[in-house]
């Protein structure tokens, strides 16, 4: 999987990136990935009428918990899925850190996406200074413990592992550091749910760009990649999917 997290960005004149990814996500590209793209909320219907029938699929950056209720200005996972969306990102670091989302939260908003029919994409990922004290495999898997429900499946989950450090700096961890963290992320995933869990996909993020991607997708236990900046592009965001190869 190649998903896009466009943030806060986007306005309706995006509808031709949108358009452009459409055109270029060709059959031989279709068949060896899922090709995400979770615009802005102000965006998910439009985007997913233009790409009913295309091979794109359309997901949301955030949820509430609850189905519905008096929560000025959030979401459900309800109102995203009627929306068009059929995944939403949850517990992506800058949610975690402009809003204070705990890991508990991120458990329960991953719980609403699945009542909801969503895919969950469940992100972790560690601060420089967590990384510059060693503590990198411990933190992200106590997030991982706190962030993942029970009956978590490759159906109903994907994993982002998320740097903080290499996220919009241009920063990337060496394929050895990617490879241990996902690793780490595999074995405890097993470990909680079985063997049916090594089939949960583990994205890989932070300054993903067509040049490096080849290099950090290849990494042992890496399928796929959730993207921020480059994924604004059609051109950039193709670009890495085509240098995904889809394997392991
Ligand atoms: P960048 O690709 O811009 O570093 O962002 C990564 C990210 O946060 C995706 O969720």
């Amino acid at each position: 999987m190649v998903a896009g997290n466009w943030k806060m960005n986007g306005l309706g004149a995006s509808m031709a990136e949108l358009e452009k990814m459409i055109q270029g996500f060709e059959p031989a590209l279709a068949a060896r990935l899922d090709l995400l793209v979770c615009p802005p909320a102000t965006l998910i219907a439009q985007f997913a009428w233009k790409s009913k029938g295309s091979k794109i699929a359309i997901g949301a950056q955030d949820c509430h918990a609850k189905a519905f209720g008096a929560h000025t200005g959030d979401l459900s996972a309800e109102m995203l899925r009627d929306a068009g969306a059929s995944a939403v990102i949850v517990g992506h670091s800058e949610r975690r850190a402009d809003h204070g989302e705990t890991d508990d939260a991120v458990r329960a908003k991953a719980e609403a996406a699945w009542r909801a029919g969503l895919l969950a994409i469940i992100c972790v990922g560690e601060t420089k200074t967590e990384r510059e004290a060693g503590d990198t495999l411990p933190i992200v898997g106590r997030q991982l413990k706190g962030s993942v429900p029970e009956k978590a499946s490759a159906a109903n989950t994907v994993i982002a592992y998320e740097p903080v450090w290499a996220i919009g700096t241009g920063l990337t961890p060496t394929v050895k550091d990617v490879e241990e963290v996902h690793g780490m992320i595999r074995k405890e995933l097993v470990k909680r749910f079985g063997e049916a869990a090594s089939a949960i996909r583990i994205l890989y993020g932070g300054s993903v760009k067509p040049d490096n991607a080849a290099t950090l997708l290849k990494a042992a236990d890496v399928d796929g990649a959730l993207v921020g900046g480059a994924s604004l592009k059609a051109g950039d965001f193709l670009g890495i999917s085509r240098a995904y190869s889809g394997g392991r």
